[in-house]
């Protein structure tokens, strides 16, 4: 029995009885319920249906991006309401429900023990539903603070506040009701994600409001500028880093079927990254009002930060030592392996980006929209992806997914639409920083905005091309799912016995 497996796990009790395919008979996942894995489904579902909305989202802006047409000159369609929605629903729904849902998952599995409370989990579900639901309807109405991944106005942000220290009260409850004395280290990144974000949220979001859908923030100019790239960049490396590198540090060794390579240097890497991440947000504000030594400050953390994250993703990557054939034979690993590298290309494009003079090229251009791909799609989506197809069938008593052909198809899909999502960025991007500074001997520019526009415009087809890729393995994994679903709660047909047949039995 490991650290990781629930009690009774190696009493052999009678595990759950599977239907349909006989190649699914049941894992000893759970045998006997003892957990909430109730909560922990539902938020696997809210997430692949969030991803598919919110990819789809992306896939239709980048369209627009290429055809402005598509927003039929309507409000609600165009592109300055829809980007929000975008990034709120892939980063707060489709990966902030799978976060519910793996560390809901892990925390049961590492502490031995149950939620404090199921009723407190159906809140957290569904109150965290109704926020994104909010959300949604809010930035299409055009409701917004114009602050980036901060949109939401203040009756929403309420409502965030509220479900999030439910959501932490589930979770801490949880740990110190624990049956084992130890805190397994994927708990702490969980841990200091769940904190962080609630203090990132609260100050960030402090504003005054004039009416139902409309306030004015606490902080005005460079203060507010720099308290929304605090709040921004400490997103990214909360929301989008140090809580998928909870579920790395559970999922690779579980799908590994080996140890994490170094226990020591995990703790290591939470240390390392939780004190430098915080210092690095002004490099989201190069050459502007913010004091110059802020700015250098932001740029000398961010370079350090290359070493934790590095050190973090070695580590995960070492955990498949001795076991790197079962690549052959396990997308599943697949995922989380190649999502790890991603890991590594974004954290070390970051520090390159926050050198000041590269940054003098890359800001305003596509290569920051590379490089935003690079860690959501390449890091966070496949991560995540790689997660849930591994803990899904457990949570359901079943040894594998419906298919695994299919998850390899999803894999090549997805992984090919990233790659060329971020290279047509890259080549974008540089593309325009070089147009936009190129001057002619007398100093004018030589060339026009919309030179450099006609210059980018294949690589937005490229784009597309990527995004559509990506979303059609969502579509790959949702298909995937609903039947995995049903091997477990649809009755298995009966044989239909013909008349005769059935008379001479009588
Ligand atoms: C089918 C997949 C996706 C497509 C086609 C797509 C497309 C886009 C497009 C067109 C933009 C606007 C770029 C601009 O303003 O110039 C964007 C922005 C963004 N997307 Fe995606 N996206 C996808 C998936 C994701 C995922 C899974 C995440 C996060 C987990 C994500 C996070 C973001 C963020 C954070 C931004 C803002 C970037 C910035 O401000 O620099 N996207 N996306
Ligand atoms: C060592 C780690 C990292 C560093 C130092 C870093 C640094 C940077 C820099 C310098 C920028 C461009 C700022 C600008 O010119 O406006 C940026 C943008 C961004 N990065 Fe990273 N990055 C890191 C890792 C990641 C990872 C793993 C992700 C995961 C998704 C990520 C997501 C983003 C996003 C969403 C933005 C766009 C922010 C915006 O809306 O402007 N970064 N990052």
């Amino acid at each position: 029995m490991t650290a990781f497996d629930p009690p009774g796990a190696a009493t052999g009790a009678a595990p759950l009885p599977a239907r349909g395919n006989p190649s699914h008979s049941a894992a000893a996942a759970d045998p006997r319920g003892f957990y909430n894995d109730k909560v922990v489904q539902q938020f696997t579902i809210a997430s692949i249906v969030w991803g598919v909305i919110g990819m789809a989202v992306g896939a239709l802006i980048a369209a627009q991006l290429y055809w402005p047409a598509l927003n039929f000159d309507t409000a609600w369609l165009s592109f300055g309401r829809l980007r929000p929605i975008h990034t709120n629903g892939v980063i707060f729904a489709f990966g902030g429900s799978a976060l519910f849902a793996t560390s809901l998952y892990v925390v049961q599995r590492t502490c031995h023990v149950r939620l404090i409370s199921d009723k407190l989990a159906s809140f957290v579900f569904w109150g965290w539903q109704a926020c994104l639901v909010a959300a949604v309807v809010t930035l299409a109405m055009g409701l917004t603070q114009g602050k980036e991944y901060a949109e939401m106005e203040w009756p929403v942000d309420l409502m965030i506040t509220v479900v999030w220290v439910a959501y932490g009260w589930l979770y801490f409850g949880t740990i110190a009701k624990r049956r084992v004395k130890h805190i397994y280290v994927a708990n702490w990144f969980f841990a200091a994600y769940i904190i962080t974000i609630a203090i990132l949220h609260i100050v960030n979001n402090l504003a005054i409001p004039v009416s139902l859908g409309k306030s004015y923030p606490v902080y005005s100019g460079a203060v507010d500028a720099m308290a929304q790239w605090w709040y921004g960049h400490n997103a990214v490396g909360f929301m989008l880093t140090t809580s998928y590198l909870g579920m790395m540090y559970y999922f690779v060794p579980k799908q590994a079927g080996r140890p994490i390579f170094s226990y020591r240097l995990s703790i290591v890497h939470f240390w390392a990254l939780i004190s430098i991440y915080m210092w690095a947000g002004p490099h989201h504000l190069h050459y502007t009002a913010l004091p110059d030594w802020v700015q250098s400050v932001g740029m000398v953390f961010s370079v350090i930060l290359l070493a934790p994250s590095w050190g973090g993703a070695m580590n995960g990557l070492l955990t498949l030592s001795g076991v790197w054939h079962k690549l052959r034979t396990d997308p599943i690993l697949k995922f989380l392996v190649v999502a790890i590298s991603f890991y590594m290309i974004a954290t070390f494009e970051g520090p390159l980006l926050s050198i000041k003079s590269v940054n003098s090229l890359s800001h305003y251009t596509d290569w920051t929209v590379g490089h935003v791909h690079a860690g959501a799609l390449g890091w966070v989506a496949m991560i995540t992806i790689g997660s849930l197809y591994s803990m899904f069938p457990r949570t359901l008593g079943l040894k594998a997914m419906h298919s695994i052909k299919l998850i390899d198809a999803h894999f090549w899909l997805h992984t090919l639409g990233v790659v060329f999502y971020i290279v047509s960025m890259w080549i974008a991007g540089i593309t325009q920083g070089l147009m936009w500074r190129a001057t002619n001997t007398d100093g004018t520019l030589t060339y026009s905005f919309v030179e450099s526009l006609l210059a980018t415009y294949p690589y937005y087809l490229g784009r597309l091309l990527g995004g559509l890729m990506v979303l059609a393995g969502m579509g790959l994994m949702a298909w995937n799912f609903w039947r995995t679903w049903q091997l477990v709660h649809e009755p298995v047909p009966q044989p239909v016995l013909a008349p005769h047949a059935a008379e001479a039995l009588g």
